[in-house]
Parts: C-alpha cells; sequence; structure tokens
C-alpha cells in the first residue's frame, strides 16, 4: 500500500460507508489475487520479415515471418490495419456493420521489397520489416508507425501470425506496443476527456476510465471518458489514428522539433502500449472536418438532444424534496430567468437507490414534472450504475432474477461500496442484463423525467487503497466472448449508454432520447452526451472545462460541459460569472455543485452577478436556433459545436497552440475569460474578417487583436459573411447575416427544430454578397429568404490590409 492509500484508508474508519469501502478494498485485492495470472517469463515477438502478401479487397494480408498485418481500405477512405490475424470486427467502437472495402484500393508490391495500398485518398505502405507509412496522395508522409512488438507468456501460443490476436476463450493476450512517427510540427490532440489541454503536452497518458474522487484539476490524469483516439494536425494534413482495443494501456506523446536551417527535423512521437488485447487501429486522413465526418461515419452519428436540453439547466440535490425544487423554480421566475430543465441528483433517491423515489419528500414526482413541463421546464434524473445489494429491493431482486450482475471467478456476486453502501453491478457487456436493465427506464418514465444523466459507471466503488473501481478479474460476458474486467472496464459506461439508449426508444418511441454520462467509451455519442464531471472549484477548473469540451469534441463526442462554478468549493464571484460566460457557448449549459459546494444559482453570487448572469442567458436563449442547427449539424457531419481554433485553418501553427477561445459552429469565435482580473485580453484570430459582436467593429486575422472583456460579458466574434439563426423577439427564427468584404461572399444553414420526436428537420442554406445597394441575402432553391433578415457589422471600417 502506497502512503497516499494509507492516508486514504485511515480516513475512511471515520464512516460507516468508509469501513464497507475499507472491507470492500481489501476484498478487490484478494479477489485479483487469486483470479487474475500472476507475472511469469515473457518472451518478446517481432514481426520478423516480409515473407509474402495475399490480395484481398481494399488490400490484403502481408505476411511476416511471426505475424501477419491486415491493410484494409474502407470506401470511405479509413484505413484499417490489424496485426496478427485481428479484423475491425467484433467491436465496441463501431456503429455498425464494417464499411465496405475500396474496391479500387489494391495490394502491389513496393519497390523497396514491401507492398503497397494506393487507394484515392491515401497510400498505405507496408515496409519489409512491418512499418506502415500512411501517405497523402502527393506521396507526404503522415504518420509513420513501426513495427510493434509483443511480450507473451514464454511457452505460451498466443498471438501468432494465423492466431485470432490471443483472445480466444477471454485470456488476455500478450501486452504489446508500437511506436510511431509523426511530422516535426504536428500537434496532438484527443484521448478522450483531458483536463490540462487541448493540446496535448509530451507526457505520458493512461486509457482507463477513473474517477478522480471526487474532483480533479489540470494535474489529475486520466479521468472519466478516456478512449484511444489521437487526432494528429500538421501541415502536411491531419490524421485521426483509433487503436481499437479496449483494455488498459498507456500513450505517451513526444512532439517533434524542426531542425531549421540544420534541415535535421525530430520527428514527433508517440507510443502505445496495451496490457492486452488485439493491436489494431483504424486511420483517417483529411482536413479536420472531413476526418470527424469519417470518424462518425465509422462510430456513429451523435444522437441529437432535444431542443430543451440545449437551453439553460440547473441540478438540485433533491434532499429538499418537491417543495425545493418548486422555490428554485419559482425564484428562476422571480427573477425573469429562462430555465428549460432541472436535474434531481441522488437525494431524491429511497435511501440513495438508484431507480427508487424517496416518496416522502417526493409525494407526486408525477404531478411535480407535469406541472414543471406546463411552465416549460423538463426533469432529468440522475441515474448510479450499482444497485443497492439488498434482497427484497425490486431493482435488486429483478437483476438476479435476469442474472445480470457481475460474478467473480468463483461465481460470486461482484459487490463494491457506492452511495447505498454494500452494491452490485450490472454487466453492461451482456445484451440480456442490458436488455434487464433498459427496462428500468420505464419507473423513471412514470415518474415524468424527460432525460437522464448517467453517473458513477467508470464504473466506481469506494475504495480507500487500490483501483477505486471493480475487481480486474470480475467476470463479463464481452457480447457473450467472455472475459475479464481489463477487457471489460472502458466500455462499462458505453453498454449502460446503449442499454438506456435503447431502452427509452423503446418504451417511448416517439420522442428522441435524452442521456448524458460520465463515462464512456468510443461511440458514446450515439446514445447522448457526457459533462465534465467533478471539476474542482478554482481557475484551473475553468480552463480544464473548455479542455474538456474541445478534447471530447474532436474525439467525436460533441455534446458536453461543465458544472458551472466548479463542483467543489465556493467560487469567487468573478469565477463564478467568467464560468457562467464561458457554459452559455457550450452544449450543456447547467449549474451544478457538491452539497457542500453552496448555491449555483445566478443570484447566489450577488446583484452584479446576477445582472450579467442574466443577459448571458437571455444570449443562449436567443442563440438557440444556432444550437439546434449545430446539434443537427453534428449528427449529419459530425463537426462539434465547439471547435478549436484551427478547425478550418490546420495549417496555422499559432491557431494549434491556441488553446484559449474556440469557434462555435463556423459563425461565432467564443474568448472566454480565464484569468483572475482581466478586463480586456488578446484574442488569436484565423484568417478573414471578424466582427467584434458587442462593438459591430471588424477585425482582420490571421494575429491578434485585444478586446474588451468586461464583466458584463466576453469577446465573441462573428465571422465576415456569417448567417447566424438567432431567436427573435416574438421567438421566431430571424437571420443575423453579419456582412461580407465587398467582393467577398459568405453564406450558412438554417436547421429547424423539428420537436422533440423523430421527424425531419427541413435545412435551409443561405448565401450572401455585398452589392452596391447593401447585403443580398438568398435562401437556396427558394425565391424568398422567409425568416427576417438583419445585417451587421460594416466592413468598411476595417483595417486594410497594408496597414496591419
Ligand atoms: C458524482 C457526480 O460527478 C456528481 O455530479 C454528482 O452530484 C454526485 N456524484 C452525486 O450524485
Amino acid at each position: 500500500m502506497q502512503a497516499r492509500d494509507l492516508v486514504r484508508s485511515v480516513k475512511a474508519v471515520g464512516s460507516v460507508r468508509g469501513r464497507l469501502s475499507l472491507r470492500s478494498a481489501w476484498r478487490t485485492r484478494r479477489t485479483d489475487a487469486r483470479g487474475l495470472p500472476g507475472p511469469g517469463a515473457e518472451r518478446a515477438r517481432v514481426p520478423g520479415p516480409a515473407e509474402g502478401a495475399d490480395p484481398q479487397p481494399g488490400g490484403g494480408v502481408v505476411r511476416f515471418a511471426r505475424s501477419s498485418l491486415r491493410v484494409r481500405v474502407a470506401a470511405g477512405g479509413a484505413v484499417f490495419c490489424g496485426w496478427d490475424g485481428a479484423a475491425p470486427e467484433p467491436s465496441y467502437a463501431l456503429a455498425g456493420a464494417c464499411p465496405d472495402a475500396d474496391d479500387r484500393a489494391v495490394l502491389e508490391p513496393d519497390t523497396d521489397g514491401g507492398w503497397r495500398v494506393v487507394s484515392e485518398r491515401v497510400t498505405v505502405a507496408v515496409s519489409r520489416t512491418g512499418a506502415v507509412e500512411v501517405r497523402t496522395p502527393g506521396g507526404v508522409v503522415l504518420r509513420r508507425d513501426l513495427p510493434p512488438r509483443w511480450w507473451e507468456p514464454a511457452g505460451g501460443d498466443a498471438g501468432r501470425a494465423d492466431g485470432d490476436a490471443g483472445r480466444a476463450g477471454g485470456t488476455a493476450g500478450p501486452r504489446w506496443e508500437q511506436h510511431a512517427q509523426v511530422a516535426a510540427d504536428a500537434r496532438f490532440f484527443g484521448l478522450g476527456g483531458r483536463a490540462a489541454g487541448p493540446l496535448l503536452r509530451d507526457g505520458a497518458y493512461r486509457l482507463w476510465n477513473t474517477d478522480p474522487g471526487g474532483r480533479f484539476g489540470p494535474q489529475d490524469d486520466p479521468l472519466y471518458l478516456t478512449m484511444p483516439v489521437q487526432l494528429v494536425v500538421a501541415d502536411a494534413g491531419t490524421h485521426l489514428v483509433f487503436h481499437d482495443n479496449t483494455w488498459d494501456g498507456e500513450v505517451t506523446l513526444r512532439q517533434g522539433a524542426e531542425g531549421g536551417g540544420s534541415g535535421h527535423d525530430r520527428p514527433g512521437r508517440s507510443r502505445i502500449a496495451m496490457s492486452g488485447g488485439a493491436l489494431r487501429y483504424w486511420v483517417i486522413v483529411g482536413a479536420p472536418p472531413r476526418v470527424l465526418r469519417g470518424w462518425t461515419a465509422l462510430t456513429g452519428a451523435p444522437a441529437v438532444p432535444p431542443a430543451w436540453a440545449l437551453g439553460p439547466q440547473h441540478a438540485v440535490w433533491g434532499s429538499g424534496g418537491e417543495r425545493e425544487v418548486r422555490q428554485v423554480l419559482a425564484d428562476y421566475r422571480a427573477r425573469h430567468l429562462p430555465l428549460t430543465a432541472l436535474h434531481l441528483d441522488i437525494g431524491h433517491y429511497r435511501g440513495h437507490r438508484v431507480f427508487s423515489v424517496d416518496t416522502a419528500r417526493f409525494p407526486d414526482l408525477p404531478g411535480l414534472a407535469a406541472e414543471l413541463r406546463g411552465q416549460g421546464v423538463r426533469l432529468v434524473s440522475i441515474i448510479d450504475a450499482a444497485v443497492q445489494a439488498e434482497p427484497g429491493d425490486p431493482v435488486y431482486d429483478s437483476g438476479v432474477a435476469a442474472d445480470a450482475f457481475v460474478r467473480d471467478t468463483r461465481g460470486q456476486q461482484v459487490r463494491g461500496v457506492v452511495w447505498p453502501g454494500e452494491a452490485v453491478y450490472p454487466d453492461f457487456t451482456d445484451p440480456r442484463a442490458r436488455a434487464w436493465w433498459a427496462g428500468l427506464y420505464a419507473e423513471r418514465l412514470e415518474h415524468g423525467f424527460a432525460g437522464v444523466w448517467h453517473d458513477m459507471n467508470e464504473p466506481v466503488s469506494f475504495a480507500p487503497f487500490g483501483d477505486p473501481t471493480l475487481p480486474h478479474s470480475a467476470r463479463h460476458a464481452l457480447e457473450g466472448r467472455g472475459g475479464d474486467h481489463r477487457e471489460a472496464h472502458n466500455v462499462y459506461a458505453l453498454g449502460m449508454a446503449r442499454a438506456a439508449y435503447e431502452g427509452l426508444r423503446a418504451l417511448r418511441p416517439d420522442e428522441r432520447p435524452f442521456l448524458f454520462s460520465r463515462s464512456g467509451w468510443a461511440g458514446l455519442q450515439r446514445y447522448g452526451g457526457t459533462w465534465s464531471g467533478d471539476v474542482a472549484t478554482g481557475w484551473p477548473g475553468l480552463r480544464a472545462s473548455l479542455s474538456l469540451a474541445l478534447g471530447l469534441g474532436l474525439c467525436g463526442i460533441p455534446y458536453s460541459g461543465p458544472d458551472i462554478g466548479g463542483f467543489t468549493g465556493r467560487p469567487s464571484p468573478e469565477l463564478y460569472l467568467r464560468w457562467f460566460q464561458l457554459a452559455a457557448y457550450l452544449p450543456l449549459f447547467r449549474t451544478h455543485s457538491a452539497t457542500t459546494a453552496g448555491h449555483r444559482e445566478p443570484w447566489a453570487f450577488g446583484a452584479e452577478v446576477l445582472r450579467h448572469a442574466a443577459a448571458a442567458m437571455r444570449e443562449r436563449q436567443r442563440l438557440l436556433p444556432y444550437f439546434v442547427t449545430l446539434a443537427r449539424l453534428a449528427w449529419r457531419t459530425g463537426a462539434p459545436y465547439a471547435r478549436p481554433l484551427w478547425w478550418r485553418w490546420p495549417q496555422d501553427r499559432a491557431l494549434r497552440d491556441c488553446e484559449d477561445a474556440f469557434l462555435l459552429g463556423d459563425a461565432l469565435l467564443v474568448a472566454p475569460v480565464l484569468a483572475e482580473g482581466a478586463r480586456r485580453r488578446s484574442v488569436r484570430l484565423p484568417r478573414g474578417l471578424w466582427y467584434d459582436t458587442a462593438t459591430g467593429r471588424p477585425h482582420r486575422g490571421p494575429g491578434s487583436v485585444v478586446l474588451d472583456a468586461p464583466l458584463s460579458r466576453v469577446p465573441v466574434l462573428a465571422r465576415a459573411g456569417a448567417v447566424l439563426p438567432v431567436a427573435g423577439e416574438d421567438g421566431g427564427v430571424e437571420l443575423e447575416v453579419w456582412a461580407p468584404a465587398p467582393g467577398r461572399t459568405g453564406g450558412g444553414v438554417l436547421v429547424e427544430d423539428p420537436g422533440d420526436g423523430w421527424a425531419k428537420a427541413r435545412v435551409s442554406r443561405f448565401t450572401v454578397r455585398t452589392r452596391e445597394d447593401g447585403v443580398a441575402v438568398e435562401r437556396e432553391g427558394a425565391a424568398e429568404v422567409g425568416f427576417p433578415v438583419r445585417v451587421r457589422g460594416d466592413w468598411a471600417a476595417a483595417p486594410s490590409r497594408r496597414r496591419r
């Protein structure tokens, strides 16, 4: 036990739950000592020399002395590489059937004795020793994966050239590592939600979904939602690499350096080391929007939240019962503050048990829900993953009857400790357990809940020492293949989200499910979004909130946002306000905190903060048609609502390093205030003309400008030529058009809200031109624009190019 663990365990003995968790941690240790293979002698293996190749659709298999590599280019241009016989399926990440092979991509001998596959968008070259290069059609190398190395038990036979990646019967297979080189100027992003980013610094990043224990700051890593997805942005091109492997692992990154005059560049490097499972990966190349489009084509389109989930939301713990809920809403109304959803935390449960209601405090939850809905406010319910282990409890009993709970190697239920005390864990990798769990959402719907908030699903078992999750030897169904928690852990929450999504769709077929989940993995977006979890109150936590939202968006999960003001501790009024102003431009706009952290309602920080927070809320409501549009665009194209500044300008190196601003769709650039006391801030602009939306003044990029950032607002710029759909005074949609520079055109899209069901949304495209007599707006395929238009911005005030 390490010193830090000792402190944790001494603290634990102070409470009943603490004592339970201490016992549970010892139990976990014992279970794993029994259930996991001990360390033994290992033998290293590399592929060895190439011996031949067999063409197949989209590429083929290259045979090496001690392994084999399958290369397959899919129809959309995504490249699959699988060693040791690994195939793209089965996969938790893929949305459906594996994409078809590109029949025009053929495996052919290369000049140096290796092989290559040439396709329209990408060339893959495999060297004689098993290095794999991904090149642009022009021949520029975007990524070079060096020959991998496996370590297998000495005397074992896992992972041979013709093996099934060593996974038969659910064994770990060999652990492995692979080094890769990228361009010297490349920058790394992604790996799921990382608090220190979005630019990933040199260092090691663990791939293991982890509850940091009630609070986290930028130094904490890993967090709740990790995934082996790297987005690599370089002058020569952008690519995404996804290692389809759910095991515990580590990615180590090292940025390269350019040699300048010497011409000796040091390439960027990354290394991935996994503790088991298949060595298989996908590479998608292209401009960032193309890459994200390809990624969501592979792993699924992001679920479209209902419009009410794009408005201002607030969470209450629930311990104050119906009275507290009514009071909170009345307080919002009294101050004329908009609110579209109230979230109920675990205080509304009976004894913290999932799928229960404390009827003493909530005697008529359906009535309350209906009353709220009448006022345009939806109720969202927290859902914890673990179930109290108590015979007689209907959820527990039905789970036992369905044989839904995770067992250990001896067939005993695995028990952990969470809020209700001793708890058991549904096996979300088991289709039968998912079906049982899916049915439980009927109870939530009967109570009038409109959406769900999944929590503690890394999964967590409180532990004063060791890993605060299930024993790694715990058995899981893994869709019938069988395996243990080492393989199932990272996809546990993904399976829970799938169960909920499928359950809600079946139970309430006319409405789109709304769910967001603390943990997840590649593909979570198919079912819903996420949030930042227990971000620590403080200015670093504010920065971490932005980093998480941007990083997750680049991994295909566009819907997220922070606990405004931080989860722990009391923010200063200024910090709260700056957090509020940032979140007003992120998809999930929600105030929430720990019970011990005081209030988070906008009036809790004084009259001045209330005034400015109210303005941010009104602006958010005004932008609702834009958010609805962005949600639909994310579904159609995979583009996150909140994007790093380099999204359309990946070759602008200054933008690649810029972490304190973001694009909201194509039209807006948001520059939140992330530093205490700042009343002005420098804003880095991409190419083109950008209007300060507060003053209407234009600024020309690329370059930096210093803009006012009074307490009342954060700088927001609009791209010249943008068409921004906003809510007019009467609630109808209006088009706010930002004048293009003369001779330039612009445009934008509006996707109208078709309601909370599945109706097809109407998409309108607009073009904008500057003419002698002003700005002309046209709607594609229609004689009339059909919406009121308001033109803003005066390009004539722009600084000329020469003067800069
Ligand atoms: C942990 C979650 O991160 C937090 O948001 C929630 O309030 C608590 N669990 C209690 O449910």
